[in-house]
């Protein structure tokens, strides 16, 4: 299929690593230009060399902190400086520390809903406008399948994600008409830097190894494994394409079934 993104332009955000790293080379691919967005600048720069030693669409990367009250002027202010416009937004955030409710102090949840919604949705207001106007656009939010069904010991996640959901659902109401669509992508578990992290806290918390809470956590996936970068990249690709035009206000699973509500 044909996800007909070739020039377009993209931002995908919090993008050294992991799933946002993994969404910005499979738009590339697609030949859509992208702009990738962290705080780590070797990460950053290694990425964008890649992707255009491979041809298809256009790297290039901007350094900036979700934790910063200015991110979303200054991330949407570069972006557009570079790019013209920007078509496609991915809004994806580093995840949140685990804790339970009772770790979740004010402060906490303060600094978190900064950098995991108040700059997402920032962005996504300043880079409306010239979506509108052009008559297309792609926003795409990337949070957690415990948006769904909230998830032990990550309290922040499961208490900040769903303000997202709403966010997102809201403005897929209002944007629907200039052609503009709104979805979430929720990962289950896809093997990233974070998730290898939380296996080896769980680890040192329950005495088991990481390779027991790793093969444990996969028998109980429908699918009896994490899923890869590859794989989640491919479903947000599609979501931001031209082909998922009719699809908007969605709250998607990328989870190998692990989500047992319909
Ligand atoms: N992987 C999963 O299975 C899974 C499941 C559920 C939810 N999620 C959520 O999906 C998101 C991405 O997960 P991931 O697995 O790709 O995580 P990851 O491998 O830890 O990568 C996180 C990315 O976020 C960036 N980042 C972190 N803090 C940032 C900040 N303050 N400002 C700007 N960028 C920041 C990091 O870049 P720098 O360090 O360079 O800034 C990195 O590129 C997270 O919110 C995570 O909680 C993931």
């Amino acid at each position: 299929m044909d996800l007909a993104i070739a020039g377009k332009n993209a931002l995908v955000l919090a993008s050294s690593r992991g799933l946002g790293k993994g969404i910005a080379a499979a738009l590339a691919k697609e030949g859509a230009n992208v702009i990738m967005c962290g705080r780590t600048a070797d990460l950053l720069q290694a990425n964008c060399d890649a992707i255009n030693s491979q041809g298809g669409g256009r790297a290039d990367w901007i350094q900036g902190d979700l934790c910063d009250l200015h991110f979303a002027d200054s991330v949407a202010t570069e972006a557009l400086h570079k790019l013209g416009r920007v078509d496609i937004l991915v809004n994806n955030s580093g995840g949140p520390p685990p804790g339970s409710t009772e770790d979740m102090t004010e402060v906490k949840l303060l600094s978190h809903f900064q950098s995991m919604v108040l700059n997402l949705i920032g962005i996504a207001n300043r880079l409306l406008p010239g979506m509108k106007d052009i008559g297309w656009g792609r926003i795409l939010t990337v949070a957690s399948s415990g948006v769904i069904e909230p998830i032990p010991g990550l309290a922040l996640s499961n208490t900040l994600r769903p303000a997202l959901a709403g966010w997102s659902k809201t403005l897929a109401s209002e944007i629907a008409r200039f052609g503009v669509t709104s979805n979430m992508l929720l990962p289950g578990s896809i093997q990233t830097d974070r998730l290898n992290s939380l296996n080896m806290i769980a680890a040192e918390r329950s005495g088991r190894t990481v390779e027991q809470v790793s093969a444990d956590a996969q028998t109980a996936i429908p699918i009896g494994r994490y899923g890869t970068v590859e794989e989640f990249a491919a479903t947000a690709a599609f979501l931001c394409s031209a082909p998922a035009s009719y699809i908007t206000g969605a709250v998607i699973r990328c989870d190998g079934g692990s989500s047992r509500s319909v």
